[in-house]
């Protein structure tokens, strides 16, 4: 009896060779920067207690009130699949003690969230993220690195058809002063119970409303921007200043609404411009509020999520990652027992000093093994029978030209 197909649940982003080559070039170009600005690698639970979100991420967000994957499990417990990774390394942080360690902490981490959100192109219920966190410094100079170190890994892609927007959200003090104009302006406003619900617990999410009717209401709504405090305004004059001197452009968006409610101050997104609807590949942020309001010290905080799925729908949309980047440097065709043996040594030599060397395993006919070395599109490709074995000489083909060359076995590495 044949078994039913079992699909992959709905909305969910998979990659399958070879495009999964460009998925971990794409994560690997986003960490590296990180890396090299001193972040150590943070790996956590893809599940956590659900308070852990509907108390960091904030009960009014779209995310917490209608896009997580909560769950019962076997302990009664109520559980949640990580929509977002801020949250989790904070608790992290709490629970281990890092806070009371040298400061700032500063973690870079990689993996899977998940948002059941309407899937769409760019849009999935499992993506993939890499993001940073820097953890107890207030400096605005730290803001800028963060941002920079976004700035770099995307370029390091090869993108350049994306923006960064920019703009601040104060401290509390400004949000006050601004929350009650807001509420003030919101009352002259009509509409639903859950829109009503909504902006009692958080009227900035108004901003957030799709409805044109929403828009045009919230057009003329005191901006954020306009009520920045002294020394909020003086910190992101601050964060501007050093992103001028680092030459990284942006476009002050005082409009910007952030899906997240942790967010304070310093506020960005990267937008490309290639992909539609969903065109944020990356955003973040400072929380100085968050670390306190899970249960730690008052500290505060900075950090980005970059989405690998948009980055590589953006590199595929501007063309920049050539497939040839993937390729084998070698494959090896033996005819033969001993030649078999033969090719698993050489391979291992040549794979041991860093080349990727593929072997045409299956007894295939040379004819059949070349087209396949052909199809693989591995950069060069030696035929290994008994007569090279004997004369210790291989006919080094170079795939793209045709061109060979007679090659003692023993010096191939310096020829690939
Ligand atoms: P976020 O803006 O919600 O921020 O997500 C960051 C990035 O993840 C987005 O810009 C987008 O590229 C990608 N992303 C989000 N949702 C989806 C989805 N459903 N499908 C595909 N890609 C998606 C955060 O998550 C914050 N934790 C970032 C942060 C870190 N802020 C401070 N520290």
């Amino acid at each position: 009896m044949v078994g039913k197909k079992i699909q992959a649940p709905k909305g969910v982003s998979e990659y399958m060779p070879p495009r999964s080559d460009v998925f971990e070039f794409v994560r690997q170009a986003l960490i590296d920067p990180a890396r090299r600005a001193g972040y150590s690698l943070m790996e956590l639970p893809v599940f956590e207690d659900t308070e852990l979100f509907t108390r960091g991420v904030g009960a009014s967000t779209d995310v917490v009130s209608k896009e997580m994957y909560t769950f019962t499990d076997r302990g009664d417990r109520s559980i949640t699949l990580r929509p977002e990774g801020t949250a989790g390394v904070m608790r992290a942080v709490i629970e281990h003690g890092l806070d009371r360690g040298p400061l700032p902490v500063k973690v870079w981490y990689s993996g899977a969230f998940f948002r059941a959100e309407r899937p769409q192109a760019g849009r999935y219920r499992q993506f993939y993220q890499v993001g940073i966190e820097a953890i107890g410094l207030d400096d605005p100079a730290i803001d800028a690195e963060v941002i920079a170190i976004a700035d770099a890994g995307f370029k390091a892609i090869g993108l350049t058809k994306y923006r960064l927007d920019l703009t601040s959200l104060g401290d509390a003090e400004s949000r006050a002063a601004h929350r009650k104009d807001l509420v003030t302006y919101i009352a002259t406003l009509d509409f639903d119970e859950a829109t009503a619900a909504r902006a009692a617990i958080n009227p900035l999410r108004l901003f957030d409303d799709k409805r044109e009717e929403m828009q045009t209401a919230m057009a003329k709504a005191p901006l954020l921007m306009d009520y920045l405090s002294d020394s909020s305004r003086a910190h992101f004059d601050q964060v501007k200043k050093y992103l001028d001197a680092l030459g990284i452009s942006y476009v002050l968006n005082p409009h910007m609404v952030r899906g997240l409610d942790y967010y304070t101050g310093t506020t960005f997104e990267f937008v490309h411009e290639l992909l539609g609807a969903q065109s944020g590949i990356g955003g973040g942020g400072r929380y100085d509020g968050l670390m306190a309001e899970l249960g730690g010290q008052e500290l505060s905080g900075i950090g980005f999520g970059l989405g690998i799925d948009r980055a590589v729908l953006a590199a595929e949309a501007e063309g920049v990652i050539a497939s040839q980047e993937f390729v084998s440097d070698l494959m090896i065709i033996p005819l033969g027992e001993l030649a078999k043996e033969q090719a698993l040594k050489i391979a291992a030599r040549l794979r041991h000093a860093n080349k990727t060397v593929e072997i045409a395993f299956g007894d295939r006919a040379l004819k059949g093994a070349m087209k396949a070395a052909d199809k693989s599109g591995a950069r060069y490709v030696v035929v290994l029978g008994d007569s090279e074995i004997a004369s210790g000489h291989v006919e080094l083909k170079q795939m793209n030209t045709g061109a060979t060359a007679s090659v003692r076995i023993d010096s191939l590495i310096n020829e690939l």
